[in-house]
């Protein structure tokens, strides 16, 4: 494929972006009284106002061009159909396999993927069943009260996310936990709330060779054994989810209790298949189908609706506007729900770690700009802290905003606030305040003259900040899972226009492999080959303050 830069598309984005970058959008509001609603789509239970973006139609054309330029529908089609889109790991990408609710079938290698997904479901439903009706008990023949998933990135973050998310839809019975940190205060910490006669352990690993997951997942062992003193009674307490049956059956689980999953699942978008035991086992499986069914509605909006209102494909080129014409470097998603309040940090592995890449598909260093740095936190209390950046500061950083529409099951009053506290952010970050209106402000407020000329400075906002609110009806499995296919796709049409591979993560690999020869420093361990100056340094200083422990 042509490098983005030398797309005839691109080049006649670059023109019109110099018509059109200092263009205010207040002035494109007052100029479209029906810009609001012109700009706005709503699918199932998802809606997206995109109007208040530095755009015109001819942008929106423009974008959409490079898109169909790009060779996005072919892609789409490419990965929906089980290709091996993952080039450098010869993989399919199919996470929408997972959820996928028509008759059809998927094949990868010659081989329908369905019929082995829907057996495994079942046996997940089977079993999440057995736990949250105290069926399934521990060697005591004590029911289960807690559950303890061990993992890290993908196999934690969307099951955390998820059961945080969906809280208020989970079994009051059962108390779920998420220990990802190789820190071993995060699993003392659980440990220490729990009790082994009671506890089930669910160690999720794609590959099972993540150092941090089998050290949490031998420490929580070691701590059960003292308890049970009969590894037998490991068979009731430990489960695993994997790709990698060899590597479960060294651990010691049994793999009649392993729940599998397929290489064609990368580890960021496997939410929805084993790796999602946790949350069916918290939520039940009729939340977890709807889950699923939330996130095959976004599947076929995505696949088959035109370019101009497809929601993950218009967040995508939003996103390019911004990243390959204004140079804005980073990407805020700002939740106004305490449920959605793990949903950033997700979002920053699943947006990270695809798109982190300046390599394209034929081996060329890009020359453009890639994935954003994905930040965020809850909105609300992001106001209070760092929005003032986002309001006066020398940096554009485009803002997601996500709120539910309904007040249903708040405090009285408190849904409200939320939600006009974010209209107003929104709001401002569009319109801004200018010198004259903040002169005037100030004079009212009985400044003098002078001192209103001198203040009023302070108080300009430049407006112009653009962000895209997204709306939930209700937060609920299926409007969670439909956002979040929402942005698996987003992420996945910009990987596209950047020709580059979404779904392999190389750069998680050297620091994985350097980390081996230093533990063996650190431990004492035989000879290993010389670090650089700064490690060797590192080196001593940690050893030379842990002397004689
Ligand atoms: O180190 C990064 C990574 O490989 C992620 O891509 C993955 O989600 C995470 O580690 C956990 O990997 P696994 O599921 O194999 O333990």
């Amino acid at each position: 494929m042509k490098a983005l830069t030398q797309q005839p598309a691109f080049k006649a984005l670059q023109e019109h972006f110099e018509g059109i970058k200092t263009a205010h959008m207040k002035d494109m509001f007052q100029a479209d009284p029906q810009r609001a609603k012109r700009y706005f789509l709503k699918n199932g239970s998802v809606s997206l106002d995109y109007s208040k973006n530095r755009i015109d139609d001819t942008t929106l054309k423009l974008l959409r061009d490079l898109a169909t330029e790009c060779g996005l529908a072919e892609k789409i089609q490419a990965m929906f159909s089980g290709e091996k889109i993952n080039s450098t790991e010869e993989r399919a990408a199919l996470h929408t396999a997972l959820r996928y609710q028509g008759q059809e079938p998927i094949f990868v290698d010659g081989l329908d993927v369905l019929p082995q997904v829907r057996q495994v479901l079942e046996r997940m439903e089977k079993f999440s069943d057995m736990v949250r009706c105290g069926e399934w008990l521990g060697y005591t023949n004590q029911v289960i009260t807690d559950v303890v998933n061990i993992g890290i990135g993908g196999s934690d973050l969307g099951a955390l996310t998820v059961c945080k998310a969906l809280h208020h839809f989970a079994s009051p019975r059962l108390n779920m936990y998420f220990v990802s940190n190789v820190d071993g205060t995060q699993i003392q910490g659980v440990l220490d709330k729990i009790h082994p006669e009671t506890t089930l352990f669910i160690v999720a690993s794609k590959t099972f060779s993540t150092q941090e997951t089998l050290t949490n997942a031998l420490s929580a062992r070691q701590w059960f054994l003292a308890h049970a003193l009969n590894e037998a009674h490991i068979a009731k307490h430990f489960v695993a989810v994997s790709t990698n049956k060899e590597a479960v059956q060294a651990f010691g689980i049994d793999t009649q209790n392993m729940f599998s999953f397929w290489n064609w699942v990368g580890g960021r978008y496997s939410l929805w298949s084993a790796i999602g035991l946790s949350i069916m086992i918290y939520l039940g499986k009729q939340n977890f189908k709807d889950l699923l069914c939330g996130a095959y509605e976004m599947d076929q909006h995505f696949k088959n609706a035109p370019f101009e209102c497809n929601m993950p494909v218009i967040l995508a080129l939003l996103g390019i506007w911004y990243i390959n014409l204004f140079d804005a470097g980073s990407h805020l998603i700002a939740p106004y729900d305490q449920y959605l309040r793990y949903f950033p940090r997700f979002i920053q592995q699943l947006d990270m770690e695809s798109n982190g890449k300046s390599t394209t598909l034929e081996g060329q260093a890009v020359d453009y700009d890639t994935g954003p740095i994905i930040w965020g936190d809850l909105g609300i209390n992001a106001q209070h802290a760092f929005f003032q950046l986002l309001h006066q500061g020398t940096h554009i950083s485009p803002i997601d905003f996500i709120v539910s529409l309904s007040k249903e099951g708040h405090l009285p009053g408190h849904h409200d606030i939320l939600v006009s506290n974010m209209f107003a952010q929104a709001q401002a970050f569009m319109q801004g305040k200018d010198y004259n209106l903040a002169y005037q402000e100030l004079l009212e407020a009985g400044k003098s003259a002078e001192k209103a000329r001198t203040l009023a400075h302070h108080r300009v906002f430049s407006g112009n900040r653009p962000s895209n609110v997204i709306l939930l009806d209700t937060i609920c499995p299926k409007s969670v899972g439909a956002l979040i296919a929402l942005y698996e796709h987003k992420i996945f049409v910009q990987g596209v226009i950047w020709n580059i591979n979404s779904f392999d993560q190389w750069g998680v690999e050297l620091g994985k492999e350097l980390a081996v020869d230093i533990l063996a420093r650190l431990k004492g361990e035989g000879l290993t080959k010389p670090q650089d100056a700064s490690t060797e340094h590192l080196i001593e200083v940690y050893s030379a303050f842990n002397k004689g422990l």
